[in-house]
């Protein structure tokens, strides 16, 4: 030990160049995860009372959203899809707040402070629309308004083949369709809101999205050698797009809506099907620079967060917010070739019913304005 103690206290830092390559290591290491990490979330504005509904909140950034707007206040309703995964994403998160929220020697009304979080789950499948009905009509039986809307869950790198039971393909009614047929369904409780808000998860991956103008759901003959990642890509384009149509369809309203990216996010379960990421020396080989490069989940969370909380957002709707939490000048060039007919196909679904789509032959049901043209 004595010998190690006098070794450091001999040592001249100024006689090599490792310790100045070491500390300019570091500092460019901190500087790039700083970067990367993104902006918190500007303002820690409380949301007392208001009710918040967050799709795939038992896991990745849906949890930290939840936990967030939880931590501020908020009524928080998870949909899951497993009830399982959203209990004990619920049990966690009060458990975590509770732990925060110091003893209050005055209150006996609840011996534990946990139970002072409002967090509860509810089911709901977005590869089956009439599971989105069934959550959208048990919320409005049971909550007298709906003030923010996260549109959090989604998928990437699902089996473009095998559609869903309603006959779309998986990343279309997953990221868009379920979502859009939520938000319409829940529309008229949003509306009850005194600021009701709805929050769109897109991606960056939007910018290279493929949309044939004339078939914006991409249900058309070349659709079926869809690649997942295309499909991803295609579906959060649609959510880019809709989100401006639907902002100007709710002008006069009290409801914004707007979209965001979280940014390449790690640490969540997003890339569970993607055939790379399964391999386990790929997952320790790319770890440093996932490490180094991605935000983590909380981080990836504070563009939805500031979106559901900002006061200063109020009148803001039709945005698309990037992955530093600012408006986005909406001039990226995917997005801007979109007309506002696009636009409204969309959002106007047409019958998925098309000579290359074979068997396919999805239906939304004609009860909200997602209906046929
Ligand atoms: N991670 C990234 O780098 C990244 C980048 C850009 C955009 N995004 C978007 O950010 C959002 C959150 O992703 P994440 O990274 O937090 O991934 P995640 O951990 O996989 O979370 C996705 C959530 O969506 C839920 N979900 C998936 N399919 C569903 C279905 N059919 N019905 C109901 N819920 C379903 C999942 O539920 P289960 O747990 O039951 O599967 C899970 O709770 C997604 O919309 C994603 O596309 C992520």
């Amino acid at each position: 030990m004595e010998r190690v103690l006098s070794m450091f206290e001999r040592a001249d830092p100024f006689s090599t160049w490792w310790p100045t390559i070491a500390a300019l290591l570091v500092g460019l290491v901190i500087t790039v995860r700083t970067i990367m990490s993104g902006q918190r979330c500007p303002n820690d504005n409380q949301i007392k009372e208001q009710i918040v509904v967050v799709t795939g909140g038992n896991s990745g950034m849906g949890f930290e959203i939840a936990k967030a707007l939880a931590a501020r206040g908020g009524r928080i309703i998870l949909a899951c899809r497993n009830l399982t995964a959203g209990e004990r994403a619920a049990a966690i998160i009060k458990r975590e707040l509770g732990c925060r929220t110091p003893l209050d020697p005055n209150d006996s009304s609840s011996a534990n402070p946990a139970e002072r979080y409002f967090v509860e789950v509810r089911q709901l499948d977005l590869c089956s629309l009439s599971s989105v009905q069934q959550f959208a009509a048990q919320l409005m039986s049971e909550f007298e308004r709906i003030d923010v809307l996260v549109n959090n869950a989604g998928m990437v790198f699902g089996n473009t083949q095998v559609p869903t039971g309603d006959g779309f393909e998986q990343h279309l009614q997953v990221n868009y369709l379920a979502p859009l047929l939520l938000t319409q369904l829940l529309l008229p409780h949003l509306e009850r809101s005194e600021q009701g808000r709805i929050i769109f998860t897109s991606a960056h991956a939007h910018q290279a999205a493929k949309m044939d103008f004339d078939d914006p759901l991409n249900v058309g003959s070349w659709a079926v050698k869809f690649h997942a990642r295309d499909a991803f890509a295609h579906s959060k384009l649609a959510l880019v797009l809709a989100t401006r149509w639907l902002a100007k369809e709710l002008t006069g309203t009290t409801v914004t809506v707007n979209c965001c990216t979280p940014g390449l996010v790690r640490g969540t379960r997003h890339l569970r099907h993607s055939p790379l990421m399964s391999a386990f020396c790929v997952k320790v080989i790319t770890y440093p620079w996932m490490w180094l490069f991605m935000k983590n989940a909380y981080e990836g969370a504070q563009t939805a967060i500031r979106l559901a909380t900002d006061p200063q957002l109020k009148q803001v709707s039709g945005e698309y917010f990037n992955r530093q939490g600012g408006v986005h000048n909406g001039q990226d060039t995917a997005t801007a070739t979109a007309t506002a007919a696009a636009a409204r196909k969309l959002i106007y679904v047409p019958h998925a019913q098309s000579p290359g789509w074979g068997s396919l032959t999805g239906d939304l049901g004609s009860n909200v304005y997602l209906h046929l043209v």
